[in-house]
């Protein structure tokens, strides 16, 4: 069992704002508040709300991309010491894995938190399937908070919009997909395919 270290918000920010750059601090305390608006919006309830003093959305916006600025050697030799899985595509792409590495500093933080937090932060950059309302909030305020530059008002209206949270996340899926197609810079890994074709499972299209 990991002991806490950290017990209050303020901590958990100053220990971000000391790690990261002012920009992806400020992005954080975006998602931050974005993935409880989300959540509150949509009227979700399917995830561990509190633990310890911490809300499932502020404490997973918060720590979300706390490794995000790490270099990819430094990823992967974070996952080797810890006997971390990395796929064939992580190992590609070690920024990849920056999630898996944010949920177990984390950990290394403020001890066992809920098992489902760690599982939204694992999955918050590529999506996979099977993802609560948490891991789906956190997914759709990474891509929508209000210090994304590429993000326009009318495209945050459009995904809010949507009849629930999981066509909200659909939409946000295949706006990115898309993108990483028509840039090149990234191909939709297997997790984001499988999150794909579980909402399609669950009724979501993109209209
Ligand atoms: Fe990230
Ligand atoms: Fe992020």
């Amino acid at each position: 069992m990991s002991k806490q270290r950290i017990f209050t918000y303020e901590e958990l920010s100053s220990l971000l704002k000391e790690t990261v750059s002012e920009k992806r601090y400020l992005h954080s305390l975006g998602v931050a508040t974005t993935a409880a608006e989300v959540l509150e919006y949509f009227s979700c309830s399917d995830y561990v709300r509190h633990w310890n003093g911490f809300e499932a959305p502020f404490f997973c916006g918060i720590v979300h991309d706390i490794a995000r600025e790490k270099t990819d050697q430094e990823l992967l030799e974070f996952c080797r010491r810890r006997n971390i899985f990395l796929s064939a595509e992580d190992v590609k792409a070690p920024v990849l894995a920056h999630g898996t590495v944010s949920a177990e500093i984390a950990m290394d933080l403020v001890g066992n938190y809920p098992f489902s937090w760690y599982k939204a932060l694992c999955v918050h950059t590529t999506g996979n399937a099977g993802m609560d309302d948490l891991a789906l909030a956190l997914f759709v305020a990474d891509y929508i908070e209000p210090t994304r530059r590429f993000m326009t008002d009318e495209r945050r209206k459009f995904y809010l919009s949507s009849a629930n949270l999981w066509q909200c996340a659909y939409r946000v899926l295949c706006d990115m997909i898309k993108h990483w197609k028509e840039t090149g810079y990234f191909q939709a890994s297997s997790g984001s395919l499988a999150m794909k074709e579980s909402l399609e499972r669950r009724g979501c299209t993109y209209e």
